[in-house]
């Protein structure tokens, strides 16, 4: 055998050194190996593109539904009657009328509906638009949804917390930090297809002079008033790049921000335009999660109860702790408004999980979140679709299923809006 293959070739190159079991190998099947690999990529990629184009016909986009008027009133804090009267005097924004005179609103009506209403009552502005001011001293909030274990229910809370949040007419910018890309997915995102190079938040923290300004990877989303930065395995080179650029250091500012400050200045570019950021992060504590928590001002730790998950959590805290402690040293910033645990895929009738749970709220009292998210078809059905259960209708489930899912969303994400609240210093 004197031929090299590339597939050996990339070996050698990626391992640095032949070894003894890389010599063993059968390059042949190897190399055919590969090309079933990539060829899987492509398939896999073909008929992911096929199903969205046939679950988001005929536009192959997501588009969120329109809202009955009784949920429209609802969403805006005023009653049916009420929005029937401005629709009938003509005041303000319209909705679209369906069969027999029932009118539709969507998410950006809705919106238009509460500048409009806030615009006529200044008194009661805040109650219809809560948006956060500045000039009170009202930050932007900045929230990381973290925890190393895969599976914890980091995504779902991320996109129903982001979702949740923008239907309450808040500012809100989702940020894909995980390299899987889960949260882009969810807002109809294939990275392989819809991403370029640079397409992520990479592009505004990269070291190198390819960096691009935050609001260039902004992306708007179906939902009015929620952008998002999607992700894809890009990111992943943060983790490759920030260790030459320490050992590179000079200890002079010409590099820009440290690693742990590159994140938090990539957010100052856009602050003026929302309320709140929440940041899906990858389930591995690397430089690109630290950066995340440095840039944050509240944390969410999501925790499925079961002991092997509870027991990898005491891992991730020791690290975390001891990570934060070094980078605090070398003069991050961290301060946060609040953290806290939340429960995810909590299954109430199971003895064990109840027992973790009661565990959990013995160590930590009330950084537990008092609402679980519970374990429902509902999430992981939707989730089939790449939907939220704010995007599904409750007619696709049965209505026990749909409520119990949504009842338990609405207390857990109705707990966070109250800190959010508590952090801006506003009445509860
Ligand atoms: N409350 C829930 N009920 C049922 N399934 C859930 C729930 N939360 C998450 N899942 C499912 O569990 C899987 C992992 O959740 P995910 O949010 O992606 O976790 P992570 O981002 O931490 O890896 C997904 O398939 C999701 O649909
Ligand atoms: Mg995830």
């Amino acid at each position: 055998m004197d031929m090299t293959r590339p597939g050996e070739v990339l070996d050698l190159a990626i391992s640095g050194q032949q070894t003894a079991s890389a010599k063993l190998i059968d390059t042949d099947r190897d190399w055919s190996t590969d090309r079933a690999i990539a060829r899987d990529a492509e398939l896999l990629s073909a008929q992911l593109q096929a199903m969205r184009d046939r679950l988001y016909a005929p536009a192959s986009n997501k588009m969120l539904r329109r809202f009955s008027s009784g949920e429209a009133a609802r969403l805006i804090g005023v009653s049916d009657g009420y929005l029937r009267q401005l629709s009938i005097a003509g005041d303000g924004p319209q909705p679209e009328t369906g069969a027999g005179g029932r009118r539709y609103y969507s998410l950006g009506d809705i919106n238009g509906l509460r500048r409009h209403l806030a615009e006529q009552n200044p008194a009661k502005a805040r109650t219809y638009l809560p948006r956060r001011d500045e000039a009170k001293g009202e930050h932007m909030q900045v929230i990381a949804v973290t925890n190393f274990k895969g599976g914890s229910g980091k995504t779902t809370t991320s996109a129903h917390l982001a979702q949740h949040l923008a239907l309450a007419g808040y500012r809100v910018l989702a940020i894909d930090l995980d390299p899987q890309a889960s949260l882009s997915a969810l807002f109809g995102y294939q990275p392989e297809l819809d991403l370029d190079g640079n397409d992520t938040l990479y592009a505004a923290i990269r070291y190198d002079d390819e960096g691009r300004p935050l609001s260039e990877v902004i992306r708007n989303t179906y939902f009015d008033g929620l952008d998002i930065v999607p992700g894809n395995l890009e990111l992943q080179e943060f983790e490759h790049t920030t260790p030459q650029m320490l050992a590179a250091r000079q200890g002079d500012d010409k590099d820009g921000p440290m690693f742990f400050a590159r994140v938090q200045a990539a957010l100052a570019t856009v602050a003026e335009r929302y309320d709140v950021v929440v940041m899906d992060c990858p389930p591995q504590l690397g430089f690109l999660t630290l950066s995340a928590l440095c840039a944050a001002t509240s944390v969410l730790v999501t925790i499925h109860p079961q002991m092997l998950d509870v027991a990898s959590m005491s891992q991730f805290l020791f690290m975390t702790a001891d990570l934060l402690s070094v980078v605090r040293s070398a003069g991050g910033e961290l301060s946060f408004d609040f953290m806290r645990y939340l429960v995810t895929r909590y299954e109430p009738n199971d003895g064990p999980q109840t027992q973790i749970v009661g565990f959990l709220r013995s160590l930590f009292g009330e950084r537990v979140l008092t609402a679980p998210l519970v374990k429902s078809t509902a999430f992981s059905d939707a989730g089939l679709t790449k939907q939220t259960l704010y995007e599904v209708s409750r007619e696709s489930f049965s209505r026990a299923t749909y409520d119990r899912a949504m009842e338990s969303l609405t207390a857990v994400n109705g707990e966070i809006e109250s800190l959010l609240m508590k952090a801006w210093n506003r009445p509860a």
